[in-house]
């Protein structure tokens, strides 16, 4: 087989993959589930209501890396979130019933009324479980891959439960998991720009540092992508 007939061969293979019939409903058993988290939580406040129109930012949209030093306040914080999980909740409710679920964490630097730290958003209680602590400062720099990304008041990190979704779809549950993490951090990146904040959607995370912090293992619970966001550096402001 020569290298086209190769990646023909591969191609049909992922569609029939895509398109396979996962026969009766499989729920995702409790020993697929990734362990769950102990630890105080706080609320968060009602999510703040968009300040701009869609239509008015989405021409400006592009990936912003450099942030101001002002903290992102909790509510704006709570509307991110919330819209990330209201994406996935809309989007893939099946998914979710059957037990295969995105996780979200808040790594929190400068978020008013929220000391640093890393969290997991409950969207049920609309409030945050301490996970983790975080370091700040240059230490911080050690648990992103690009350092711009711990100079961020907050990152939006999304997991999501690869064990349960291969046991349901096979390998398109792979897919399927990055297409609701993709789906997810593009949520809260236009609930940020209708804020007025910026920021970019990433994936470059360090494996271990989550593992550690927060026991994602890649299976049970596998890191995705995240979304930094923050105020504009003076330089990007009009
Ligand atoms: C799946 C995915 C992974 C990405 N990973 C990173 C990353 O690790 N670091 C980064 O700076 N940007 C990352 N990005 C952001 C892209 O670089 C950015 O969206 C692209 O440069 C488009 O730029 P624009 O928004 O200005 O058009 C990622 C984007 C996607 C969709």
């Amino acid at each position: 087989m020569d290298t086209a007939d190769e990646r023909l061969h591969l191609l049909e293979r992922l569609l029939a993959d895509t398109k396979r019939d996962p026969g009766p409903r499989i729920l995702v058993p409790a020993h697929l589930q990734p362990p769950p988290h102990e630890g105080p939580s706080i609320a968060l406040p009602a999510p703040a209501g968009p300040r701009l129109a869609l239509d008015d930012v989405l021409a400006e949209r592009t990936s912003t890396r450099d942030y101001a030093p002002a903290a992102m306040s909790a509510e704006d914080l709570s509307a991110l979130v919330a819209a990330a999980d209201r994406m996935d909740a809309r989007g893939w409710a099946g998914e979710r019933e059957a037990g295969v679920g995105l996780e979200l964490y808040c790594a929190a630097w400068r978020v008013t009324g929220v000391d640093t730290g890393l969290y997991r958003y409950l969207p049920e209680q609309s409030a945050l479980r301490r996970v983790a602590s975080l370091p700040s400062g240059a230490q911080a720099e050690e648990l992103v891959l690009q350092r711009e990304f711990a100079q961020a008041p907050a990152l939006l990190v999304i997991t999501g439960n690869l064990a349960g979704a291969l046991a349901r779809h096979g390998s398109h549950g792979h897919r399927l998991l990055l297409s609701r993490a993709g789906a997810a951090g593009h949520a809260a990146w236009l609930a940020a720009l209708r804020l007025g904040l910026v920021g970019t959607v990433f994936a470059g995370l360090l494996p271990h540092v989550l593992r550690e912090r927060v026991g994602a293992d890649g299976y049970h619970r596998a890191p995705l992508f995240a979304f930094a966001a923050g105020h504009p550096a003076p330089e990007w402001t009009a």
